[in-house]
């Protein structure tokens, strides 16, 4: 069979699914398939909530069919799979939605399909898990009637330099055939070009690597912001002066939430307790990382008065990104809350319902005039925006970004950044 004239299925279209979907589709005919009917009533009037795809790109997708109905995507041979992996509330994997994802596809894949997994797994999830669910209830049987490919996306939301073709594809499958074929595939939209894994399991650890070792290399610099900030030492101004020796790796103090970086390190942390081992240094990074919100508030709390008025801008999970899930920022401003501050918050970058919904939170216009400012997401539109005039003379600057310190350090403000 020629893969390459066949159609292919997108299954789950998230910040993943669209943008490969979209880019798929300037070589071959593609059905995005989702089980969100808004999604897909969206993104059929050209409408991406992500903010990840231009309503022009959408338009010009002519290749591209959206849908959310099963009989479209009946009896296909190449299925890429980007559904949600999280975790639970115990930080477990949690793959019901992958686990579901292989059963819908499992019915209906034609004989000899390459089913390809991009969602982010740990080690043997593909062959072990997901593999299982596609042979019983498809009937057909691993690399005889159906084949597997992982191909982990590394996109990064938000990002509009590091677009999907721009980024090099590892790619790995079931058998060598399957791998050249699916690198074939892959090849027609990367510009960057692909890297053969030499299997299904190490391509899965590689993508779960990646981003546990962001995870501990930012904790670290969260404890020496800490220590920096015990010791009166600016952070910035260390590591300016470090980042001179060419093999130091310039990480910034910061907010890890989202659903990548602050959930693939607990995915090693299972498969590694699962093999007998324990894993200090990834769940140490998780921990330190997950409690920042909590130690930012504390140094915070103390240098603002319960009575004065405070803006915090940004709650969304990282700039320029309209996604709240696992939002610290969200967290930040809820403490507040809880603890019977006057805050307000401002993002206009974000969907104004889904904030009340998920965190019971109203969000701010920009207006009033505020005694403290706490900016917890570095948006862009910060850069030329009139927050300045709604600060107060001598107001507090909270800059958790540490990005702004040229635009407030003035003696009109109080500027802070850990
Ligand atoms: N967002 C990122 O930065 C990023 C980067 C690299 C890898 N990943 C990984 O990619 C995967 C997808 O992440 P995302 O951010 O795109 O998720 P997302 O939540 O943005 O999107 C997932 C989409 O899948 C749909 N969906 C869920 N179950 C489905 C099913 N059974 N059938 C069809 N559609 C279904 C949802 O409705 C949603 O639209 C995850 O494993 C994630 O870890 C994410």
């Amino acid at each position: 069979m020629d893969y390459l004239k066949k159609n292919i299925v997108v299954i789950g279209l998230g910040y993943v699914g669209l943008p490969l979907a979209v880019k798929l589709s300037s070589a071959f005919d593609v059905i995005g398939y989702d089980i969100s009917n808004q999604r897909i009533t969206e993104l059929k009037k050209y409408y991406d909530s992500t903010n990840e795809i231009t309503k022009v790109k959408l338009q010009k997708a002519k290749r591209l069919m959206v849908s959310s109905n099963i009989e479209d995507i009946h009896n296909k041979n190449i299925y890429i799979i980007t559904v949600p992996t999280p975790v639970n509330k115990n930080n477990l994997p949690d793959l019901k939605l992958l686990k579901k994802a292989c059963k819908l596809v499992g019915k209906i894949m034609a004989k000899n399909s390459i089913v390809i997994f991009e969602s982010t797994v740990y080690p043997g999830v593909t062959e072990n898990i997901c593999a299982p669910i596609l042979a019983k209830y498809s009937g057909y049987k691993l690399n005889k009637s159906f084949f597997l490919g992982y191909s982990p996306e590394r996109i990064n939301p938000g990002d509009k330099k590091h677009s999907v073709e721009k980024i090099t594809k590892v790619v790995s499958g079931s058998n060598s055939a399957t791998a050249s074929i699916i690198s074939n595939i892959y090849k027609k939209i990367i510009k960057a070009g692909v890297f053969h894994a030499s299997s299904i399991e190490v391509a899965e650890t590689a993508k779960a690597i990646e981003n546990a070792q962001r995870d501990i290399n930012i904790a670290f610099i969260n404890e020496i912001a800490l220590l920096c900030h015990k010791l009166n030492i600016s952070i910035y101004d260390v590591l300016d002066a470090a980042k001179t020796k060419w093999n130091f790796l310039p990480f910034y103090p910061g907010l890890v939430g989202g659903h990548c970086i602050g959930v693939d390190p607990y995915y090693l942390a299972h498969v590694a307790k699962k093999s007998g081992m324990q894993t200090d240094v990834i769940l140490s990074g998780r921990r330190l990382n997950d409690n920042m919100t909590k130690i930012i508030f504390n140094i915070l709390k103390k240098n603002i008065s319960k009575r004065s008025k405070i803006l915090q801008i940004g709650i969304s999970f990282k700039e320029n990104v309209p996604d709240i899930r696992n939002s610290k920022s969200a967290e930040l401003a809820k403490l507040f809350l809880k603890n019977n501050y006057n805050i307000k918050v401002h993002d206009p970058v974000v969907d104004k319902l889904e904030v009340e919904e998920e965190y019971n939170i109203n969000l701010s216009e920009l207006k009033g005039q505020y005694d403290n400012l706490i900016i917890a997401v570095s948006h862009d539109f910060l850069k030329n925006n009139n927050v300045i005039n709604c600060l107060k003379h001598k107001a507090n600057i909270f800059d958790i970004t540490g990005k702004y310190k040229n635009i407030f350090n003035s003696n009109k403000y109080n500027y802070w950044s850990l």
